[in-house]
């Protein structure tokens, strides 16, 4: 090798929709999330080297954070060789934004090995490229979260705006991932085409009191927005004990909670460190009496998203 260039970046795992947000909400959970060490070859190629905690391919067009590095490599018209060793934080089908923690670290990563130059704009549209190569699908709720971490809205799409909302200071989320796997791709088909006039309307107003409540850090009503008419009624079905997991959490204090993502993993906001201890244990001790196994998190609000760590 003839140049010995190498970092390693984190980035943060993320819930997207946070219910009402379908496709343009998102937030970087602080206690998870992977890292990818980058390093610059002279061998005129992008390779994955090894992957930990997760059975993924080795095949770079097919593996999310070289398939990211080989097409910004071609946007630069350089012939860098790139080599790639991924660690997984958390399984991949999770719902916890697994492949846009992987794209944004690819993207975050190698532009800065190559002297940062790209734009964060343009570093979001390398993880909806990500995105498309894991899901087929070129969204940005997660990726936003990925790379800036906090809570973010994807104002729009054509052309991408994204807009970071405030952070209310108690804000905890507990995240349940139950050990099985639902590809976001499948939980998109179950989705209808259409929606009623009276679902988008409902919609519209949660969306846009939970933006409100988050600026004024009204705890009760982020909670009361905490609804979903146009995902969680199709896709619900296909998590274990979803309701009865809604139940409890609520009972134990939770402000509110729903799907994560495309699921199996379910989110809850907590005021709070207190309470959210409160709802973990209560949601681990309800989980513990299905037969599936199960990983949980309580977290705050990542206050950073994608870093170079060493
Ligand atoms: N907004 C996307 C969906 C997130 O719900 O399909 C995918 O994790």
């Amino acid at each position: 090798m003839s140049q010995t260039e190498s970092i390693k970046v984190f980035t943060p795992a993320t819930i997207a929709n946070l219910s009402c947000g379908f496709d343009v909400l998102s937030l970087g959970l602080e206690a998870l999330g992977d890292e990818l060490i980058l390093t610059k070859t002279d061998q005129h190629e992008v390779r994955i080297c090894a992957i930990h905690g997760a059975d993924l391919s080795l095949e770079p067009l097919k593996n999310v954070a070289s398939a990211v590095v080989i097409k910004m490599l071609e946007d630069l018209g350089s012939d860098q060789g790139i080599d790639l060793e991924l660690f997984k934080g958390y399984k991949p089908g999770s719902g916890l934004g697994s492949s846009a923690a992987s794209g944004v670290a690819a993207a975050f990563g190698l532009n800065e090995l190559m002297g940062k130059r790209f734009s964060s704009n343009e570093l979001l549209e390398y993880g909806r490229y990500g995105e498309n190569v894991a899901s087929g699908a070129f969204i940005c709720d997660n990726v936003s979260s990925a790379l800036f971490g906090g809570i973010n809205l994807v104002r729009c799409y054509q052309p991408l705006d994204v807009m970071r909302l405030p952070v209310p200071e108690e804000l905890h989320v507990v995240a349940l991932h139950p050990q099985i796997s639902i590809k976001t791709s499948e939980a998109r088909t179950v989705l209808p085409e259409k929606v009623e006039m009276w679902k988008a309307t409902a919609q519209a107003g949660n969306l846009a009191g939970l933006v409100s409540a988050l600026y004024t850090s009204d705890y009760k009503r982020i909670g009361e927005c905490l609804r979903d008419e146009l995902a969680e009624p199709y896709r619900s079905a296909l998590i274990p004990a979803y309701e009865l997991t809604q139940e409890v959490a609520r009972s134990a204090g939770a402000l509110g909670g729903g799907i994560s993502g495309s699921g199996p993993s379910m989110y809850f906001l907590c005021e709070g460190l207190a309470s959210a201890k409160e709802v973990k244990a209560a949601v681990e001790e309800a989980y513990a009496s299905t037969s599936i196994d199960f990983n949980i998190y309580l977290s705050k609000v990542a206050s950073e998203g994608a870093r170079i760590i060493s």
